[in-house]
């Protein structure tokens, strides 16, 4: 059965950049007939060039591709400088902390700020272009000074979630050799103080690289000070001059790493460079939020994430727009909170994960019903497949039935959206991607033919010619970066980039997103490799085995189940406690969020002959589903029984 439709309000349809699908067509089809001179066209129109570039796109070194060569430009005046003729007392970010404490700072205010902030860096850091700097810092509007102040002086920053243990922060610092970390003492949840600092100190316990560590003091609490090493952002911002030249940057300078789970135990630092990623971040920004002048836009990711890269501080920065900024938690102090910001700010965009969608519905059915959220023009979503009650929610509770969802498909690596309706354009169905952006050439393919496939069945997501935004590579890993993602799928025999998503075209074309067909789970819209939480596990001395498998559930979309061989059977005998010393180590390696809904202690687990871990039938057993394959190849078909039983009876 196909999916209802809903058509785009007419009346915005009429304002919006691309009013139409024959708009819509004809960008693709000049996309496609003329590449670069399609996106050399956008990258002089939406840019500011210090020089321009002289070729569009090399990809002689495929997957290893340039664009824009020649050019050279600053992200941080993309960002800012360029906008101070016309906007320099338009608010730039709004600020509203845990508390309901606010700021609303303007693009003239984000100058001065982030222009002291980047000669800290230089003049007392010593901090020098190509640097590696980590940010570990909470949702304030320093942690996007932070990152602009990065850009401004050539410095590649690294964000590392605030949820990440000190283990975990300290294999991302160690990867990237990083010279200076940018924290915060902590910051508020829930009314409460929360700590970071004390994160790091463990973090740089030993042998570092880094030299200077930079301490926002966002809820005064009690931290400890090393020092030579330690220094308050507090004290030392107020006597920075307020102008720094920002760094003449090639179009291919490294603009910052963000470290993402694969289908390995390690992360990965992905890539991204100046000009295509700010190109496109802006560009996605006009066309899927559509933006205007006049707007105020809310993207609920956390800065640790690519969406708050891409989607709170580059693209609304670099268009002009006023992004608001939350430190708090949507459901805090009650389910309505986010009904009242939009209220409150008059929010015409609003963006934000199915997850917290589910949240929202399931604590605060009737929530937006007590606030005016007549300012919304478009909502959107990412992370992860909405499922059609939430979106119904969203689509007529918050949205009265007017405004379009953009359900926007994309990942760290492709630096901005790739599939996404078009809020004036497109035709919505629930819970579906829809089309390619223009310029994107993102195609479902058969990995064994690399043929398109046809409606109906599930292929691998594709993009078959490289873009701005896409990766450039893995941090110290050129062999890892071709592997990771131009290894499975060839289309006329060559390599394309693939996503790693399974995905299917319905008969009218549209794209659904099916999910990962690698061991990558996505809890509440993180992106979790299973193979990172079973190298964690295992460092439970009693552990023997591991295997790590995603479950369906109702609020994160899924859950993490482990099936956990022990060394010897002495220590089940509090289960209890084992659970916990489990998740202990768990929280010590990576941290809160990639704690185990479910644990089961198996006596062995499904292996073929040649000592494969069948994770298919591990996924099934979870499930609670039959097992409808053939169990008699493996090494000892009676373990799934037993496991099957285990699983039943919790
Ligand atoms: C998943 C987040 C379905 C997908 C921006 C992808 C989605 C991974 C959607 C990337 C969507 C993202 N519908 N699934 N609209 N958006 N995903 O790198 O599996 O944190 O590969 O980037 O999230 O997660 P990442």
């Amino acid at each position: 059965m196909s999916k209802p439709v809903y058509k785009p309000n007419k009346e915005f349809a009429k304002n919006a950049r691309i009013k139409n699908m024959c708009e819509y067509n004809d960008l693709q089809e000049w996309a496609s007939e003329d590449y670069e001179g399609f996106w050399g066209h956008y990258a002089n129109e939406k840019l500011d060039w210090i020089e321009p570039f002289t070729n569009v796109m090399d990809e002689s070194n495929f997957p290893f591709v340039k664009w824009f060569e020649g050019g050279k430009l600053n992200v941080a005046a993309q960002c800012i400088d360029r906008h101070l003729d016309t906007r320099k007392n338009k608010a730039a970010i709004i600020f509203e902390g845990d508390r309901g404490d606010k700021q609303i700072i303007t693009y003239l205010e984000l100058y001065y700020n982030v222009n002291r902030f980047a000669n800290l860096l230089k003049k007392k850091f010593g901090v020098k272009k190509g640097d590696r700097v980590v940010i570990y810092m909470p949702m304030i509007p320093e942690a996007a000074y932070a990152m602009l102040a990065c850009a401004r002086i050539g410095a590649i920053h690294s964000i590392v979630f605030g949820g990440f243990s000190a283990e975990a922060l300290r294999d991302r610092i160690e990867d990237a050799e990083a010279k200076v970390v940018l924290t915060a003492d902590g910051a508020y949840r829930k009314d409460k103080p929360y700590m970071l600092k004390p994160v790091v100190d463990t973090a740089l316990e030993g042998d570092t690289t880094v030299e200077k560590v930079l301490v926002v003091e966002r809820n005064g609490e009690d931290i400890e000070w090393v020092a030579g090493r330690d220094y308050s952002y507090n004290e030392l911002i107020e006597t920075q001059d307020v102008h720094c030249e920002s760094e003449v940057m090639d179009s291919e300078d490294p603009l910052f790493l963000l470290y993402t789970s694969g289908s390995t135990g390690k992360p990965k630092g992905v890539q991204h460079n100046s000009a295509g990623y700010i190109l496109w971040a802006q560009m996605t920004m006009e066309w899927v939020f559509d933006v205007k002048e006049n707007d105020t836009y809310w993207c609920t990711a956390d800065i640790g994430w690519i969406t708050g890269h891409t989607y709170i501080v580059y693209g609304p920065l670099a268009m002009g727009a006023t992004t608001v900024m939350f430190e708090g938690v949507p459901t805090y102090p009650d389910a309505g909170r986010p009904w009242k910001m939009v209220e409150e700010y008059k929010i015409n965009q609003f963006y934000t994960a199915p997850t917290a969608i589910r949240v929202l519905h399931k604590m605060g059915e009737d929530e937006p019903k007590k606030y005016d959220l007549s300012s919304l023009k478009v909502l959107g979503t990412v992370g992860e497949p909405i499922d059609p009650p939430a979106w119904k929610w969203y689509y007529e509770e918050v949205g009265a039935s007017k405004c379009a969802i953009v359900d926007t498909y994309w990942q760290t690596e492709t630096g901005g959206h790739i599939v996404s309706p078009l809020p004036g354009a497109t035709p919505i169905k629930p819970a579906c991607a829809t089309f390619p952006l223009p310029g994107i050439m993102a195609e479902i393919l058969d990995p064994a033919t690399g043929e398109r496939v046809e409606a109906g069945e599930t292929g691998y997501m594709c993009v078959t010619r490289p873009w701005p935004s896409m990766i450039r590579g893995v941090w110290g890993d050129a062999e890892r970066f071709v592997k990771s993602y131009f290894g499975d799928v060839k289309k006329d025999g060559k390599p394309v980039y693939f996503t790693g998503d399974g995905a299917v075209y319905d008969e009218d074309g549209y794209i659904t997103i099916t999910g990962r067909t690698d061991d990558v789970i996505n809890v509440s819209g993180h992106r979790m490799g299973t193979a990172e939480i079973e190298a964690a596990i295992k460092k439970h001395p009693n552990v023997a085995e591991v295997a790590v498998v995603g479950k369906p559930h109702d609020i994160k979309g899924e859950g993490i189940f482990a099936y956990i061989v022990l060394k010897s059977d002495d220590g089940i005998a509090d289960e209890v406690e084992e659970v916990k010393a489990i998740n202990n180590v768990i929280k010590k390696e990576i941290g809160n969020i990639a704690l185990c809904d479910d644990i089961v202690f198996a006596p062995g687990l499904p292996k073929t002959r040649s000592g494969k871990i069948m994770r298919r039938i591990l996924r099934s057993i979870a499930k609670g589903e039959a097992i409808t394959q053939d169990i008699s190849t493996l090494e000892d078909p009676s373990v799934v029984e037993k496991i099957e039983n285990m699983v039943k009876s919790k």
